[in-house]
């Protein structure tokens, strides 16, 4: 049974390194990384600017070889980007000469599903991320709020089984930003959806995530695991706000500390 964890998890990191090879010294990026996603875990990233987090992003994404370790997916190695993990980032890059429609379709259709399937997979993300009106608009029509809601909903369209995302409400305004998290919240509980998302607000991270991973300064290690259930508390409240108790405090004080000592 030593195993079990092992071969449930979905995204297996085990001793991750990264050195990236620059003109005058190489740079250690992260260091000794080990850690196990499961299904359903909305698992946030904090630590330090230049820690190594974006780094970890893109080797689970399989745009970057780890230097040493391994990162696997259902037990095989990841060689590569695919579309079983969908990535968002904080710019959105949605191709601008297509429809919003088709921008969410684009994955779909890449799969060569049927137009019946593709048609229907776009109205019902589109309809998730509440855009079901903007469906034949040009991105560039669309406020930044909603451009990164067509980012999610591209990304969702793939049905990856695991979400990256890279600080994706970094650039919007405070009241976009909580109507993003309430929207990412909903969504994760309705399909069960694995996230691994990056962000440098500690009451985002305290108020979505189950597991709080905080990183150290480079070369990033992880210094700290919290699993926490603050999200869901939110779903006692009619506004969706999470319940903020004096155990919220006293992680989010370690943390700051963690971070800036
Ligand atoms: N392509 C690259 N080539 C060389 N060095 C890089 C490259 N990308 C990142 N680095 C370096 O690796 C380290 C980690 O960078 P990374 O972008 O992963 O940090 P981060 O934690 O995401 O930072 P931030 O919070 O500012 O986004 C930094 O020292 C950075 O300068
Ligand atoms: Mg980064």
């Amino acid at each position: 049974m030593g195993n079990d964890k092992k071969d449930k998890a979905l995204i297996d990191i085990q001793n991750v390194g990264l050195i990236y090879e620059a003109k005058r010294k190489p740079i250690k990026a992260i260091e000794d990384i080990s850690l196990q996603i499961e299904k359903g875990d909305f698992l946030c990233v904090l630590g330090p600017s230049g820690c190594g987090k974006s780094t970890l992003l893109r080797i689970i994404a399989g745009y970057l070889k780890p230097t040493s370790g391994i990162c696997l997916m259902h037990g095989k190695p990841i060689i590569g980007p695919d579309w079983h993990r969908g990535v968002a980032f904080q710019s959105p890059t949605l191709y601008p000469w297509m429809s919003v429609r088709k921008n969410v379709e684009f994955g779909p259709r890449m799969k060569n599903l049927p137009e019946d399937d593709i048609k229907r997979i776009g109205r019902y993300y589109l309809e998730q991320v509440d855009l079901i009106d903007f469906s034949d608009k040009a991105t560039f029509e669309l406020s930044g709020g909603m451009k990164q809601r067509v980012a999610l909903a591209r990304a969702l369209a793939n049905e990856p089984e695991v979400i990256l995302m890279d600080e994706p409400f970094g650039a919007l305004d405070a009241l976009t930003r909580v109507n993003m998290q309430k929207l990412i919240r909903d969504i994760w509980m309705k399909n069960n959806s694995t996230i691994f998302m990056i962000t440098h607000d500690i009451d985002e991270a305290l108020s979505l995530g189950t597991r709080i991973l905080v990183m150290s300064k480079s070369p990033g290690k992880i210094l700290k695991e919290f699993k926490l259930g603050f999200t869901y508390t939110a779903m006692e409240n009619k506004y969706g706000r999470i319940k903020i108790e004096e155990e919220y405090m006293n992680i989010k004080e370690e943390i700051l500390d963690m971070i800036n000592g």
